[in-house]
């Protein structure tokens, strides 16, 4: 019986664990166990019971305004105790978050193997997305295992010295994520204030947005709901009190933007699908969209996911004012770029990259 402990901190990073957790607890080989940092507390809270999965640790890291020292000294700390008490024989991580970044390294100070779910994605711009590029590139130098959701993020993995019989091609769990939350017939009151509207959804949350970047992006958005009145946009704010502030201090009174609380993950992918189009610097959602069949422009100057450009449904805007203006005047006036971003083309897997992942895992300990 092999202990594999799986680790992770963050909405995305659970979103996209929580499908391979049920899978490795499907399998009488392994021993699961579920360690939480805690680097984000609500909306991790929200994953976890969409997906009723109940955790063996939580190390509750999360301060109000919270730096990133303050996030690897503590989870580094914690961690240290729940690997010697467990004594795992590999640590799953996932992506690019800090937590994941600091349990590998931690895992490999106490010569622990780790496998690295969503491991290849790259800008090469170590301020861009920030400081995820050098995390995901770190956590590549320490993981045994690597498992790279396309073809391209392998070729990445290669193209550093990887050792190529470590690196798996499993396609991306949030596909799985994605078969079990989306409904035909789902309806949800929060947007009503939309009905015969466009709704747009938006989200905006990443670290190197705080500020100005942020405040012209959403002077943008809010210049063109003044101008287009047939469209509506709906916010569930990220809970950092630095996007809040910013949000309300451009987005204050408009019947036709409307500011919720972030919403769990099985109403996110349902209101992406009732959506006409979305606005967001997540990366996450960049990998949702293309399956969906929904245009996304991305406030964001990089991406480490050109999958869903090749796909047509996203299109890289950045975040100067007046280029947002126009690109979202564009996509909204021009019927056929919008129809040609509209196309459903899943670039990440089947929907089975957990069931992949695990056989490979047992596979490796045979
Ligand atoms: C983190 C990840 C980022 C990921 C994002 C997903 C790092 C460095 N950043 O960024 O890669 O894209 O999560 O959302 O790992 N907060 C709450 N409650 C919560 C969550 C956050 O109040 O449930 C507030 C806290 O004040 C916290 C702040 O948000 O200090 C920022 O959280 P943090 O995890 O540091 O950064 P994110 O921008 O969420
Ligand atoms: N999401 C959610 N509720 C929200 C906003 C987003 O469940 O209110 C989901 C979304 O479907 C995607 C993930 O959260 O799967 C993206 O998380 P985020 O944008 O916070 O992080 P990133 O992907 O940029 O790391």
């Amino acid at each position: 019986m092999k202990k594999i402990m799986v680790v992770f901190g963050t909405r995305p990073e659970a979103i996209k664990m929580c499908p391979l957790v049920l899978e490795l607890k499907k399998r009488k080989n392994f021993e699961t166990v579920v360690a939480l940092t805690g680097q984000h507390n609500e909306m991790l809270s929200q994953v976890m019971e969409v997906f009723n999965i109940k955790e063996d640790y939580n190390l509750k890291v999360m301060k109000k305004n919270q730096s990133l020292t303050d996030i690897t000294v503590n989870i580094m700390k914690g961690m240290e105790d729940i690997l010697k008490k467990e004594k795992p024989d590999l640590v799953l991580v996932h992506g690019d978050t800090s937590t994941s970044f600091v349990v590998a390294l931690t895992s490999f100070y106490n010569h622990i193997q780790v496998g690295h779910v969503e491991a290849g994605l790259r800008t090469y711009n170590k301020y861009s997305p920030y400081p995820e590029e050098f995390n995901r590139q770190s956590i590549s130098s320490l993981a045994d295992l690597h498992f790279a959701p396309t073809q391209k993020a392998k070729e990445n993995l290669i193209n550093e010295q990887k050792d190529p019989k470590s690196i798996f091609v499993t396609g991306n769990t949030v596909i799985d994520a994605l078969k079990t939350t989306i409904k035909d017939d789902y309806d949800n009151s929060e947007l009503d204030f939309a009905k015969n509207k466009k709704l747009i959804l938006l989200t905006m949350h990443r670290r190197e947005n705080l500020g100005e970047k942020m405040r012209s992006t959403f002077k943008a958005i809010k210049r063109v709901v003044d101008e287009e009145k047939d469209i509506a946009v709906l916010y569930p704010i990220h809970l950092n009190p630095k996007v809040r502030q910013i949000a309300r201090e451009v987005f204050s009174d408009n019947e036709n933007i409307k500011l919720i609380e972030p919403v769990d993950v099985f109403d996110f992918h349902n209101i992406m699908k009732s959506s006409y189009l979305i606005l967001t610097d997540s990366g996450g959602i960049q990998e949702e969209a293309p399956a969906i069949g929904k245009p996304v422009l991305v406030l964001r100057d990089t991406t480490e996911r050109p999958e869903g450009i090749k796909a047509g449904t996203l299109k890289l805007i950045g975040t100067d004012e007046d280029r947002v203006y126009k690109e979202l005047k564009h996509i909204l006036s021009d019927k056929d770029e919008y129809e040609k971003m509209s196309k459903a083309q899943n670039p990440y897997g089947d929907g089975r990259a957990s069931i992949y992942i695990t056989d490979i895992i047992e596979d490796y300990f045979k």
